[in-house]
This record gives C-alpha cells, structure tokens and sequence, in this order.
C-alpha cells in the first residue's frame, strides 16, 4: 500500500444543474438530494485516495444556509481532510450559482467518515494524509477536535 498521499490527489470537483424533478413546491431543491450529491462526492474522493471501494460511517451534521432554485448549478468540491487508520474524514463544500446573474451562495458544508472496504468487506488501511497548502493544513489540524466531538456524540447512541 502506498504509505501517504496529499489531498490535491484526491480533490474532487464536480457541478450539477438544478432541475425540475429535483425540486419541491417553491421550486428550491430538496435537501436530500443534495445529500446524496454529498454522499456521491465523498464516495469517489475517498476511492481516489484510498483506491479501495468505501462506505460511508458518518455524515457531521449538516445545515442547508441558502436554497438553490431551478436553474442554478450546484458546485461540490471534496477533499480527504484527515485520516485514520482504516478511515477517511471528507470535507464537502457546495455552493449554487444562478448564471443568469452570476450570484453564488454557500449552500452547506460537512465532513463524512468514509471507510475503506477490502474484497472480503472488512475494514483496510488507507494512505495517510499530507496537507500542502495553509488552507489544507488548517483543515487537517483540526481534524482530532472533529473526531473527539464525534466520538462523544456516538456515545449518546444505541
Ligand atoms: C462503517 C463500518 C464498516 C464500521 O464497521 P466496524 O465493525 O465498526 O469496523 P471497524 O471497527 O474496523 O472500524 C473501521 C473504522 O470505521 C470507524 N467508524 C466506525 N463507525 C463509525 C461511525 N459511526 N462514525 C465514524 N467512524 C466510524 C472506526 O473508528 C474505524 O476507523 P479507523 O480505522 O480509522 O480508526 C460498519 O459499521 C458498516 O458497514 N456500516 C454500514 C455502512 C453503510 O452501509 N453505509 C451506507 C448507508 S447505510
């Protein structure tokens, strides 16, 4: 396996259009389906690092701060934030744009667990993760503070 990898690797962009069908009453998407854009997004920056299928432990808690309309183009960009052993921590960022006018707003935010699967679906070792950039590092460093606060919450389940 390889031993590291940096997060330019695995950094993931892609864009969706708004349309109809993935929309309610006032014509703003459905936050479910962002989700699983979300979700999708995670799953193939996760595979790039870790090239090993994955699946998702955890999505952090996620709050939509604007809606998007139909339309707009939904922009997700991903990056493999932190590492565990056999797991993955990914940061997904969307935001929509309306091209008519060029406005673009933060849709939500949020860190997925993704853990890397082996051809007998047990748990295997990912690469570890280097941050190039000072953005990258700032993300990385607190990525401990994020694990503890989600080890905490699991407690309050089962
Ligand atoms: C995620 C899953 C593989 C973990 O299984 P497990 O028996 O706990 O496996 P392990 O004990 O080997 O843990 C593997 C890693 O997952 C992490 N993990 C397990 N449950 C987690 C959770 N709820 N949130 C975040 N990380 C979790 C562990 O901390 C460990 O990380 P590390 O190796 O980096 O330290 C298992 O619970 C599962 O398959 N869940 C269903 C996944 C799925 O189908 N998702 C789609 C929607 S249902």
């Amino acid at each position: 396996m390889i031993e590291t990898r940096t997060m330019g690797h695995s950094r993931t962009i892609q864009t969706k259009l708004v349309l109809p069908p993935d929309t309610n009453h006032l014509q703003t998407i459905f936050g479910g389906r962002v989700l699983a854009y979300v979700d999708e997004i995670a799953a193939i920056t996760a595979m790039k690092h870790a090239n090993t299928a994955v699946v998702t432990a955890s999505i952090d808690r996620v709050d939509f701060v604007s809606s998007a309309y139909v339309g707009d183009v939904l922009e997700l960009e991903a990056v493999v934030s932190s590492t565990g052993r056999t797991s993955m921590e990914v940061y997904v960022l969307v935001h929509s744009t309306n091209l008519l006018t060029g406005e673009k707003r933060l849709t939500t935010e949020s860190f997925l667990t993704m853990v890397a699967m082996d051809e007998h679906n047990k748990s295997t070792p990912v690469p570890q993760i280097v941050p190039e950039t000072d953005a990258e590092k700032a993300l990385f460093e607190m990525g401990p503070a994020r694990l503890a606060h989600r080890k905490e919450r699991l407690k309050t389940m089962h």
